[in-house]
C-alpha cells in the first residue's frame, strides 16, 4: 500500500497495518506459496485466504487464481477490496465462514489462527474442510507457541515521512496461555492534531502439537511441513480427506 496516496485525516488499523507492514515482502511469500500449491497438484482454480487482511498474499496469487478472502475487520475488508477489486473479499469469521462452490485450497497464514481458542480453531478448521474440495489443500502457518513467547518486553517502530511521522510502541504481556499484544500509535500529520490510536490484541499461544491435532480432526491429513513464511514458523500442508467433514455445522457455539 502506498501510504501517502491513501491518508484520510484520520488512520484507519488497515492504513497503519499497510504502514508497519511495507517492509514484508508479500510478492516473494507468494512465490513460495505458488511453489507449494504447485508441488501439491494445485496448478489453477479458485483460493480462499482467511483472515486475509489488506490482501496482500492474495494480490500476487490473483495472477495465478481466482482468489476470494475474508476478514472480521471492515476496514481490512475495505482496504482488501479497494487492492482486488474483482475478487470475491468479505467481512467475515474464521469460525463460521462458507464459501460456494468450494476451492482448491485455503490459506490460513501469518499466525491467523492464534485469534482463536482451540475449541474455535476446530470450528475453523470444519469451515475450512467444508470450503475445499474433496481433496483440497489446505496451508496453515502457526504463530508462536508458549515456549517462544516471554512477554514485558518492550518494542517500537517508527515510520518518519516528511507529511507522516508515526510511533507504534508495545510492551506484550502475557497470561497463562495469553498474549496481550497492545498496540498504540501516536500519528502525527500535516495539519492535524496528534492521534493516539490503540489496537488491542489478545493471542492465544497454542503448543504446535496441539493445534495441529485440532485442525487434524476436522478431517485433514498432514502432507508436509515446511519452513514457514515467518522465521522461526512451520508452515502445515494438509490434505482434505475425499469424505465430507467430521465436525457439526459451521454455527456451531463454541
Ligand atoms: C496479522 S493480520 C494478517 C493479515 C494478512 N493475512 C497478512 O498477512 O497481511 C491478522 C488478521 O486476522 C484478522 N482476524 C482476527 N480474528 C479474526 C477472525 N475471528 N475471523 C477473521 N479474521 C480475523 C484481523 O482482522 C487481521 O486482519
Amino acid at each position: 500500500m502506498s501510504v501517502a496516496s491513501t491518508l484520510a485525516s484520520e488512520m484507519d488499523r488497515a492504513q497503519l497495518y499497510g504502514l508497519f507492514h511495507q517492509g514484508k515482502d508479500y510478492g516473494a511469500d507468494a512465490r513460495r506459496i505458488r511453489d507449494l500449491l504447485l508441488s501439491h497438484g494445485v496448478d489453477r482454480g479458485r483460493i480462499l485466504e482467511g483472515a486475509c487482511g489488506t490482501g496482500s498474499y492474495l494480490e500476487p496469487l490473483a495472477k495465478h487464481y481466482q482468489v476470494l478472502g475474508f476478514d472480521a475487520d471492515p476496514q481490512m475488508v475495505q482496504a482488501a477490496c479497494a487492492r482486488l477489486p474483482r475478487a470475491q473479499i468479505w467481512e467475515g469469521d474464521l469460525r463460521h465462514f462458507e464459501v460456494s462452490p468450494p476451492v482448491h485450497a485455503t490459506l490460513m497464514l501469518f499466525g491467523a489462527l492464534c485469534y482463536l481458542s482451540l475449541p474455535e480453531v476446530k470450528l475453523a478448521a470444519q469451515c475450512m474442510h467444508r470450503a475445499l474440495r474433496p481433496g483440497g489443500l489446505a496451508l496453515v502457518e502457526p504463530w508462536v507457541g508458549p515456549q517462544e513467547f516471554v512477554g514485558g518486553e518492550p518494542h517500537m517502530a517508527v515510520i518518519d515521512l516528511s507529511e507522516l511521522k508515526v510511533v507504534r510502541q508495545v510492551v506484550t504481556r502475557r497470561e497463562g496461555s495469553l498474549a496481550h499484544v497492545d498496540f498504540h500509535y501516536l500519528v502525527a500529520q500535516t495539519g492535524t492534531q496528534v492521534q493516539h490510536l490503540v489496537d488491542a490484541n489478545t493471542l492465544h499461544l497454542h503448543p504446535r502439537d496441539e493445534l495441529l491435532k485440532a485442525v487434524l480432526a476436522a478431517g485433514f491429513a498432514l502432507e508436509s511441513q515446511v519452513d514457514g513464511l515467518m522465521a522461526g514458523s512451520p508452515l502445515w500442508v494438509l490434505r482434505a480427506s475425499e469424505s465430507p467433514s467430521m465436525g457439526g455445522s459451521s454455527h456451531d457455539g463454541v
